[in-house]
């Protein structure tokens, strides 16, 4: 069957013939892949800085945001039947007794660093027709989301990011969540980026009743920032707008949520960041450049605002099924600005121009039905 790979040794992306899987064992399941989202980190890969193709295999499947349809299950599945729709995870644990995360299914907090990560590290992706996954990490989509659900595992970003913001602010002892009204209501939020993980975070952060602030690069009016504005945030342009200007129209800022990677705008939002705010990162950007900060600005602002800066990567089962949730509650609020994510849909022909050329849009997926 045709799939989408990378050759790490001879540095070369393109298309790979790969054995058509077949269940082995009574707990897995086949999926016919309907289609997978293209981002960052599998461009990352075709630029052979990242990712690790599985023991005995010179190439990697790439492929970690899927959506696809259930064809085939062992005899032991309980909870899926053939026709279902899913959205697999990404990481699967590490083998080591002492990982506590892994052991505990946790594997997105993994300590040994020897975790696996289907279509990244070690593990063949779902860029291919098919393939084959254990029911438990396969999470049943409704078919109402057909359309967007392929948007469920970047929105896990967004979800396991504020379910760590929801336990850290319990070190504010004032402050209880006694469900009247919702959780970020009277605080605000400043978004940083307009791909994908940053426009899914501010649905979420607005969905949980923050005012919201979305700061990035174009200029607008522009796509993203009329999908943004259309959702009920306000967008700026650091082009358009001084980072004093910016802060001055905020006000004070409660609460990061960083989605560009790139360290520079990171730091101007966190030079602003206002009393107890808390930062957070989730892009990953390249490394290799040299930024240069006011660092002792960054230290005397985290003691004296009592500021908190933390990083999150990939996510848990509740992360899954909160963001397969959140995106019927999206569907609901947002129909045309949800579908609106999804800038263009193309054959698996289209591979080089999806993963080797400049990206454009916001995200790009491959179909494969
Ligand atoms: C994926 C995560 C993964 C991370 C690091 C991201 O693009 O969404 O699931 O953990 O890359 O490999």
């Amino acid at each position: 069957m045709q799939a989408v790979g990378v050759y790490p040794g001879k540095k070369e992306v393109g298309m790979v013939g790969h054995p058509r899987p077949i269940i082995r064992g009574d707990g897995g399941v086949r999926v016919r892949t309907l289609e997978v989202g293209v981002c960052g980190t599998d461009r990352e890969i075709c630029s052979f800085v990242y990712g690790e193709a599985p023991k005995g295999y010179d190439y990697l499947i790439l492929g970690h945001e899927s959506l696809g349809e259930v064809v085939e299950v062992g005899a032991d599945v309980r909870n899926l039947k053939v026709g279902d729709l899913v959205v697999p995870s990404v990481r699967r644990p590490c083998l080591r007794e002492e990982c506590r995360p892994c052991r505990n299914g946790y594997q997105d907090f993994c300590s040994s660093g020897e975790f696996i990560e289907r279509g990244i590290k070690g593990e063949h992706g779902y860029m291919a027709e098919e393939y084959i996954e254990q029911e438990d990490y396969l999470y049943l989509a409704p078919q109402h989301l057909r359309d967007v659900a392929v948007l469920v595992e970047p929105l896990t970003i967004a979800e396991k990011a504020m379910a760590q913001l929801w336990l850290t602010r319990k070190r504010f002892p004032w402050e209880q969540d006694d469900g009247a009204r919702p959780r970020g209501a009277g605080m605000k939020a400043v978004v940083i980026g307009t791909g994908p993980i940053g426009i899914l975070g501010a649905m979420k952060l607005l969905s949980e009743g923050f005012e919201t602030y979305v700061y990035s690069r174009s200029p607008k009016p522009n796509y993203k920032s009329e999908l943004v504005e259309s959702l009920g945030a306000e967008y700026f342009s650091m082009k358009q707008v001084t980072l004093e200007e910016f802060a001055e129209r905020v006000g004070q800022i409660d609460l990061v949520y960083e989605a560009a990677g790139i360290f520079k705008s990171a730091w101007d939002i966190l030079s602003v960041m206002g009393e107890n705010g808390i930062f957070i990162f989730t892009g990953i950007p390249a490394l290799g450049d040299l930024v240069s900060i006011e660092a002792n600005r960054l230290m005397r602002n985290l003691v004296l605002k009592n500021q908190l800066i933390y990083g999150t990567v990939n996510a848990d089962e509740f992360g899954f099924r909160e963001a397969l949730t959140d995106l019927g509650k999206f569907q609901q609020i947002w129909p045309e600005a949800l579908r609106r994510i999804v800038t263009g849909r193309y054959d698996a022909a289209s591979y080089r121009e999806l993963l080797l050329e400049p990206s454009k849009g916001i995200k790009n997926v491959i179909r494969f039905a």
